[in-house]
């Protein structure tokens, strides 16, 4: 949440800040600000997008090599032109930008009114910056040794950049629970909450590592202090990324791109960790708490939003493949009730952005009390990734749409190999059936292809129910979380009200609502239990609901009860969550540019919810 971006060398900032901004805004956009050094300190700021920012900055002054910049998801104080980053000190000497929560920040501001500062916003940040001047002017220290002395007294969370007026030549970031990233190039430095504003310019990067402050210097030095006060020797790694990940192709949205890079994002997913002609799995990322996961009590995966979705289907799939029991906490409310942890369970981490603060949380308290940790991460080098004591990526690079798609089929994708790898160690399938999954996980890029190239049909669908004011998704065993990821695809960017219910509960309540106005998706693929929730679908119809079936080719039954029926290939029950996810994942697209909402950007969402 909130992303700062920061340039110090020979070019001009202004442009790289704005084009940095526009690659970070999917971190928040209720403001964006930019602030330059040119002998003289010019601020921008801006409620709303980075455009608007951009508009307004039209023809104004942008001279300047050094500068910061912020995209802002509103904590402290409400949206507006005073309360966006850059926050500038009293003196009008310091600013800075800021991701995070400083949570004694009541107190601190309290104690600087009295010192004499005033303040202009409700931000936390405004106090931050003043804190660190009334440090730097008390002791006459340097601006790092200032950061480095106001940061101890702070508690939260932050990624910062400093910039000091009477300094031009230099910048000063750290880090404590947010991303920061420092890219090096020739002469100059890039800062950034990840490497999306950087790869344009350089694949050289440091990630900064928590209570770490980084100070960069025109002349192309850079020193690494922690908050301790000890030299760090900086650790310069490749940033695994590529331009062409980040535009949007032709595309009209990074959502509809991400959708149809499935086939695609999948089988890269699968790359060198499966074959189906020979018969294995491998995730290399295992080996070193393979022994330990397979003689594990249980597994707890921790997660938000649409991994924790991921994160019921690996329920199905550990329980059902492997026998491993499994349990599946909302990060946050793990993390907070004292839950029952042993040495011998796996705690298992699901993140596309790997920044999550509850369930980065959630891990330390797993691994304080004695579990192991593993990590299923989309980001490269993010934090989640580096603090489990072992994990996979999914290697579907940059997911900038904040609604997830291809990074859900991923996580699914991962958590399937990493099951029949670890069926196959303990022997709880028979080897004709573990092949027989290989041979089916081979083929799902196909499928979901397939799904792909009837897009028209469920298009036209969206059209028949895109002014419901709500909506129910139901399904069963595997396809019950499908049904919730199916309901918050649609509230997420259509805001739309929508239901996931398991099939047969919906006689527990939500058949109270439903009348002709109510659409009911039904996701109707399974072999086991098809009569079953055959006879849901009829329950549906016999209040007059509008019934959309996802059904696998060549269904008899269902298609022809139902209003509305997509069809899609068929596959063994445990695979399909991820050819099932695929039309729902365009309905809810459709319906959302039908009803003209802001795909990529929904209202109030951020992608990295750095937060608590
Ligand atoms: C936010 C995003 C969701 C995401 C969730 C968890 O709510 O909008 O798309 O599923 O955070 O994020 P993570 O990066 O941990 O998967």
């Amino acid at each position: 949440m909130c992303g700062i971006v920061a340039y110090l060398g020979k070019k001009e900032a202004y442009p790289i800040l704005i084009k940095g901004l526009k690659r970070l805004e999917y971190r928040g956009y209720d403001s964006a600000g930019v602030a330059l050094l040119n002998g003289k300190l010019n601020v921008y700021k801006r409620k709303g997008k980075v455009q608007e920012l951009e508009n307004f900055v039209d023809q104004k002054s942008t001279h300047g090599t050094i500068g910061i910049g912020h995209t802002r998801w509103a904590t402290h104080g409400k949206p507006d032109d005073t309360n966006a980053h850059p926050h500038t000190s009293s003196s009008g000497r310091l600013t800075l930008v800021h991701n995070g929560i400083i949570e004694n920040y009541a107190v601190l501001k309290e104690a600087l009114k009295k010192l004499g500062h005033t303040f202009k916003s409700e931000t936390d940040t405004e106090v931050l910056v003043n804190l660190i001047e009334e440090v730097q002017n008390a002791d006459g220290l340097s601006l790092e040794e200032a950061v480095r002395i106001a940061l101890t007294k702070v508690v939260g969370a932050y990624a910062i950049v400093v910039m000091d007026r009477n300094e031009p030549d230099k910048l000063v970031a750290a880090r404590m629970s947010s991303p920061l990233v420092v890219g090096i190039g020739e002469d100059e430095f890039y800062l950034a909450s990840d490497g999306t504003p950087i790869v344009e310019y350089t694949k050289k990067v440091i990630y900064i590592k928590d209570e770490e402050i980084v100070t960069v210097k025109r002349n192309g030095e850079i020193s690494i202090m922690s908050i301790n006060n000890e030299l760090q020797t900086p650790f310069i790694q490749e940033l695994e990324m590529e331009i062409e990940a980040l535009e949007k192709g032709g595309y009209d949205y990074f959502m509809l791109k991400e959708i149809n890079e499935q086939p695609h994002t999948i089988a890269e997913c699968m790359r060198g960790r499966l074959n189906a002609e020979e018969g294995w799995v491998s995730l290399g990322g295992v080996k070193q708490l393979q022994e330990k996961m397979l003689n594990a009590d249980r597994f707890i995966i921790v997660s938000c939003g649409t991994s924790w979705h991921a994160g019921l289907i690996a329920e199905y799939l550990f329980e059902d493949l492997v026998r491993i029991p499994v349990e599946v906490e909302y990060a946050s409310e793990f993390r907070y009730r004292n839950p029952v942890i042993t040495e011998k369970d796996v705690v298992i981490a699901i993140s596309q952005s790997g920044e999550t603060a509850d369930t980065l949380a959630a891990l330390k308290l797993a691994k304080e009390r004695g579990a192991a940790t593993f990590g299923i991460v989309n980001v490269v080098g993010s934090s989640i990734a580096r603090f489990t004591d072992a994990g996979c990526y999914i290697h579907v690079g940059p997911e900038i749409g904040v609604a997830s798609t291809k990074a859900f089929t991923g996580q699914v994708t991962l958590l399937t190999m990493l099951a029949l790898m670890f069926a196959k160690e303990k022997k709880t399938i028979s080897d004709a059936y573990f092949n027989q999954l290989v041979t089916e996980l081979a083929k799902i890029p196909e499928k979901v292809g397939e799904v792909l190239a009837i897009n028209s049909q469920i298009q036209y669908i969206a059209g028949e129910i895109k002014d419901a004011p709500n909506a129910l998704y139901l399904g069963r065993g595997y396809n019950f979380p499908i049904a919730l990821e199916g309901a918050l695809k649609l509230k997420e960017i259509s805001y739309i009200h929508a239901e996931g219910y398991p099939a047969a509960e919906m006689k527990h309540g939500p058949i109270a609502l439903i009348d002709e106005n109510m659409p009911v998706v039904v996701i109707a693929t399974n072999k086991s239990a098809y009569e079953k929730i055959a006879s849901n679908v009829q329950e549906v119809k016999a209040r007059k609901g509008v019934v959309i079936a996802i059904v696998a080719k060549g269904d008899k039954e269902i298609s022809k009860i139902a209003d509305y029926t997509i069809e899609i290939p068929e596959t063994e029950e445990p695979l399909t969550p991820l050819i099932a996810s695929i039309p729902l994942q365009l309905l809810s697209y459709h319906i959302a540019v039908m009803r003209g909402c802001n795909v990529d950007q929904p209202r109030n969402l951020a992608k990295s919810v750095t937060v608590e």
